[in-house]
């Protein structure tokens, strides 16, 4: 596309005009040089909810709000100390996984729905101290009021084509629907933690062992509690779950590959079992990760940015409120000169490529 338009191009989506940055280079011009002015959040209709928007972290744009809410979780939620001392508490969680899945051998297991639950109980104890998921045979997609489901179900109709994004004169009529049946889904899912929140509120002390503990002591509202922790649960678990899903299959696809990480492991853990502490010993596992990601990125568009100002990047001008799209980090493949100049790669796992980078 980078060859036919160039780096950046505008198209028109209904009235809403839209640049697309389609070359790795134009990607850093916008994320990079000029990442103040395009750091605004082009907020999906949908996702507008009035519960939620107000004190949303994901899309904020980098106002007061957001730099508090990125101090304290640098500095208290996701500090290395905290990380540490909840390393535990991870590979537990992992291990249950693996256990279960054990528990299973021989049988057709969906592996994607064990992993999102699996993550949702690292966060879920990252949060607030407790599990959300429960492993069992019966837990399906049909339940509609399991988290899993319920976060699924926001971010598809949250990601769902809505006129409204187009057309916004069309945003209060909600002509499908989309913004009634998030906000529906988010009330549902945040009853899954009201008593815990409550019950925390009530009975108050000074340990901080998460991130529930953490706000509260920040004097944070139960709305700002809410949107947090839809914030870590929606995000988190589906990209993540997304990427491994990939790993795996890359590798599956991939005997040659699969041999050298199986050698890799048994080199490094032996009979043992594996802990957070063996992954920098693991170049190869985490090579095979990196191109996994390279190959398939569980967000290919990131988030749409939003111009705060009119600007002017390689010669362009970008219109003040302008939604940004990104094509050109997903395109980024450091070794051909195909990608540098805009074209994708379509290069199979070749592990090798991120040692070297
Ligand atoms: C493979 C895993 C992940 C991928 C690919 C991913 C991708 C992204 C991307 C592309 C953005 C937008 C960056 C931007 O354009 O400004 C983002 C933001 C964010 N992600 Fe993730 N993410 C992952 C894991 C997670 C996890 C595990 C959590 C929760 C613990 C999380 C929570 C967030 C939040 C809160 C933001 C908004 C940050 C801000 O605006 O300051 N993500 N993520």
């Amino acid at each position: 596309m980078a060859h036919t338009y160039g780096p950046i191009m505008i198209l028109w989506l209904g009235t809403q005009p839209t640049v697309i940055v389609s070359t790795p280079q134009a990607a850093m011009e916008i994320l990079n040089t000029n990442d103040r002015i395009c750091s605004g959040r082009c907020i999906r209709s949908s996702f507008r909810l009035k519960h939620h928007i107000k004190y949303s972290l994901v899309w904020s744009d980098c106002n007061d709000y957001w730099k508090l809410l990125r101090k304290i979780a640098r500095n208290e939620i996701f500090s290395p100390k905290m990380l540490q001392a909840q390393s535990h508490v991870r590979e537990q969680k992992v291990g249950e996984l693996v256990e279960y899945l054990r528990s299973k051998e021989g049988q057709v297991v969906k592996l994607t729905q064990f992993v999102f639950g699996t993550l949702l109980n690292i966060l879920g104890n990252v949060v607030c101290s407790r599990d959300f998921f429960v492993y069992s045979d019966d837990n399906d997609d049909g339940n509609k009021d399991v988290i899993q489901n319920l976060i699924r179900d926001m971010l598809i109709l949250g990601t769902e084509p809505n006129i409204a994004d187009f057309y916004p004169i069309f945003d209060e009529l909600d002509l499908q629907g989309l913004k009634r049946k998030c906000d529906e889904r988010f009330l549902r899912v945040m009853k899954l933690w009201k008593g815990t929140v409550n019950e925390r509120r009530e009975k108050r002390n000074d340990d901080t062992k998460d991130m529930l503990d953490v706000l509260l002591a920040n004097d944070f509202n139960d709305a700002q509690i809410n949107a947090l922790f839809l914030e870590t649960f929606g995000p988190g678990p589906e990209t993540s779950s997304a990427t491994i899903e990939w790993v795996m299959s890359e590798l599956i696809k991939n005997p040659k590959e699969i041999a050298k990480v199986r050698k890799e492991l048994d080199e490094v853990l032996g009979a043992s079992t594996m802990k957070e502490s063996h992954l920098p010993q693991l170049p190869y596992l985490q090579a095979c990760i990196k191109e996994a990601m390279r190959l398939h990125p569980a967000t290919p568009l990131l988030l749409p940015h939003r111009a705060i100002e009119a600007c002017e990047v390689m010669g362009y001008t970008i219109p003040k409120d302008c939604q940004i799209l990104d094509i050109g980090t997903g395109c980024a493949c450091p070794s051909t000169e195909d990608s540098k100049n805009g074209g994708c790669s379509t290069l199979p796992l070749v592990p090798a490529m991120a040692l070297k980078s």
